[in-house]
């Protein structure tokens, strides 16, 4: 197992001081248990200590003298080199609480400690109270030996990992096991002529350690007051959030129990259309009163992008009663918001907001990623931990900033969606991809985002390939709006390339053993994460410029057909939802668009996926319009899910409400909230 490296720096201004502190603590590091492998470094200056730290991602925790003066022209440096005299002149250059911030700002995971005087102690301490700082040291001290061991015992509690501790304690310490799972750590399997193939191929610790909620040791999912409690405690500091929680089914479920537990019946959600299925989900199990605000499209790519800031602060000015505003952050395609001024807007109008970071649980801990949604002060984000970061599928973080967070109620909801035997080696995964996060994140996400930056490149250098940046990427709505883009998503224009989509693909996946995470009609997208290498890069590139070179004549690409815009919503979701409805075929026996469907309200949310956007939801008037695409697009995109369209045999169908419905539910207008009492 390869060991971590861990080194510590130590800011001071006093070179004399600096190298007494620096040999001593190395010292000490040297004769003491080091299982982290700490060495300390010195800066003279902030500016130099703020270089190291956005340099050296191995730096966990930084000591900051709480007197830093400048230097000038390098004098003081010199006089550190011969040991001279403090001949240069000196100039306050920055506080330790400015350069704190500043450390706090690039690198919130790290550790902070303050080196003080004890004369001063009671100021500073006053000062640094609000900030991140997890201890002071006495600069008269000089208990070099004390100090290592508290700065080794508080990485230890950083790389802490409660809950799959208690795990792997409990699986080594082999219990008989008289309780759930029924494979009984692999027993059942193990020997089987029939099945022990799975069990060898799986892995003996999978089965040990899938485990539940029968071991009370490890802490309950439903009402986590042990391991699990902690763990997610962790989990809050990392991610910056009031509370975070670990939901095993995904952001699917995430943003469901949200949307349950702010909406009451029949009030207002601001939503993007574009939001995932869950979101959508969501509005008929809440009973929520959608307002769809259409997002920006790339017509040219075939990229749905964010909605126009206008739309959004103007849908805030127009429904002030709203409850919840909710927009995903980034887009599967990268694109993110500039979400400070949109929060800011929704809170001045009372709104909560919902920021869905499915694909950006990894932004946390590299300064070129942030703001998060947490930091842009969103009151809720979930994140699909295993999207990108190391957790499992399905494992997801829920994290909390709103100060009137309603715990009962939010613990109800995720406790009605959570499977009452959750997988625990999932739980182990979020637990322990906050602490590579925490520990080696940053570090990661350097290296990831410089194979990102040459993979464009090289991508580039085919000729017959081109990575869409940001510009590309924008709808012209969205092109002042602050927008940018997570350079890990990295989506290539295959138009010149001479194959279709799905010929590349194909040729990608059974010649070259590559897959890619999507398409559109001329695009393909790659999603580059902490686990990107840089022989998979080269893998790509070298298929890549193969195909290129065989200059194939342009091939004609099929254009997925323009989404259709949005019609009236008629009826609550909820209410059309759960009408019985009727099945209507969207063709008429002579294979055309069947003009029973027009006029009729949808009880079923339509799907095309990917991408995922409804073209329907329940209570939604159909049109003409709306028919034509489906039709259009079962008919071109063969290899597409249509969720929401049931085959009755060879005819594909819709579920509509029937005209008794029509007239039993109550028209969108007349249904008023109904608010629970809190
Ligand atoms: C924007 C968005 N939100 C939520 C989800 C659902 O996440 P999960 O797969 O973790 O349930 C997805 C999945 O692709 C997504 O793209």
């Amino acid at each position: 197992m390869t060991q971590p490296t861990s080194k510590i720096l130590l800011i001071n201004d006093e070179p004399l001081i600096l190298k007494e502190f620096l040999k001593g603590l190395n010292a000490a590091a040297r004769a003491l248990d080091n299982p982290f492998g700490i060495s300390f470094i010195g800066a003279l200056t902030a500016k130099e200590g703020l270089q190291l730290i956005e340099r050296d991602g191995d730096i966990q925790v930084v000591i900051v003298d709480d007197k830093l003066y400048a230097v000038q022209d390098g004098g003081r440096r010199q006089a550190a080199r011969t040991g001279g005299a403090r001949e240069a002149p000196r100039s306050l250059q920055v506080s330790a609480l400015k350069l704190v911030q500043k450390i706090t700002a690039l690198r919130p995971e790290l550790d902070l400690y303050i080196l003080i005087e004890k004369e001063k102690e009671d100021q500073i301490v006053d000062a640094l109270f609000a900030e991140a700082v997890d201890g002071y040291f006495y600069r008269e001290e000089r208990d070099l030996r004390g100090m290592y061991r508290i700065l080794n015992a508080q990485i230890a509690e950083r790389a802490r990992t409660p809950f799959y501790d208690a795990l792997r304690s409990y699986v080594l310490a082999a219990k008989d096991a008289w309780h759930t799972p029924g494979h009984s750590s692999g027993d059942s399997l193990r020997g089987s002529p029939w099945v022990n193939e799975f069990h060898e191929f799986m892995g003996e610790h999978v089965f040990d350690a899938d485990l539940s909620v029968s071991v009370k040791a490890l802490d309950s999912l439903m009402e986590p007051t042990g391991v699990i409690a902690e763990s997610q405690q962790m989990a809050a500091k990392a991610f910056g959030a009031r509370k975070t929680f670990f939901a095993t089914n995904g952001t699917s479920t995430a943003n469901k129990v949200i949307l349950q537990t702010l909406i009451a019946p029949g009030e207002k959600l601001l939503l993007d259309r574009n939001c995932h299925k869950s979101v959508h989900h969501g509005v008929v199990l809440s009973g929520a009163r959608p307002v769809y605000l259409d997002s920006s499209v790339n017509k040219k790519f075939g990229v749905f992008g964010p909605v126009p800031k206008a739309t959004i602060l103007k849908a805030i000015e127009d429904h002030a009663g709203a409850q919840l505003l909710v927009l995903t952050s980034c887009t599967y395609d990268g694109l993110r918001y500039d979400l400070k001024p949109i929060v800011d807007a929704a809170h001045a109008r009372n709104i909560k907001v919902l920021i869905d970071e499915a694909w950006y649980s990894h932004a946390r801990f590299h300064p070129d990623l942030r703001p998060t949604a947490m930091e842009a002060g969103a009151d809720y984000a979930t994140q699909s931990a295993h999207k990108t970061l190391s957790a499992f599928s399905q494992a997801a973080f829920i994290h909390v900033n709103d100060a009137g967070f309603k715990e009962h109620l939010f613990r109800e909801n995720f406790n009605m969606h959570t499977s009452t035997s959750p997988m625990y080696s999932m739980i182990a995964s979020l637990d322990v991809s906050r602490k590579q996060a925490v520990m080696e994140g940053y570090k990661l996400l350097e290296r990831t985002l410089m194979l990102a930056t040459e993979l464009r490149e090289q991508i580039n250098s085919t000729g017959a390939f081109r990575v869409l940046e940001l510009d590309d990427l924008l709808p012209d709505e969205v092109k002042g709006d602050g927008i940018r883009l997570d350079p890990t998503k990295i989506t290539v224009d295959i138009s010149s390339c001479g194959m279709t989509v799905d010929e590349l693909q194909q040729e990608l996946y059974s010649r070259f053993n590559i897959t890619v995470e999507k398409s559109t009609f001329n695009t393909i997208t790659l999603l580059l994460t902490i686990g990107t290498t840089r022989s998979k890069c080269s893998r790509l590139y070298d298929a890549l410029m193969r195909i290129a070179r065989a200059q194939r004549a342009p091939r004609r690409l099929y254009r997925t057909p323009d989404l259709p815009p949005f019609t009236e919503l008629l009826h609550l979701p909820r209410d059309a939802y759960y009408c019985g409805g009727e099945l209507v075929p969207l063709l008429d026996e002579n294979d055309q668009p069947n003009r029973q469907l027009i006029g009729r309200i949808c009880a079923d949310q339509v799907v095309p996926y990917p991408p995922g956007i409804p073209v329907l939801v329940p209570g939604q008037l159909i049109t003409d319009n709306i028919v034509e695409y489906l039709i259009r697009y079962l008919r071109v995109q063969n290899k597409v899910e249509l969720h929401g369209v049931v085959y009755q045999g060879y005819f594909p169908s819709i579920r509509v409400l029937s005209a008794a419905e029509e007239k039993k539910i109550a028209p969108l207008h007349e249904t008023a909230p109904e608010r629970r009492a809190a």
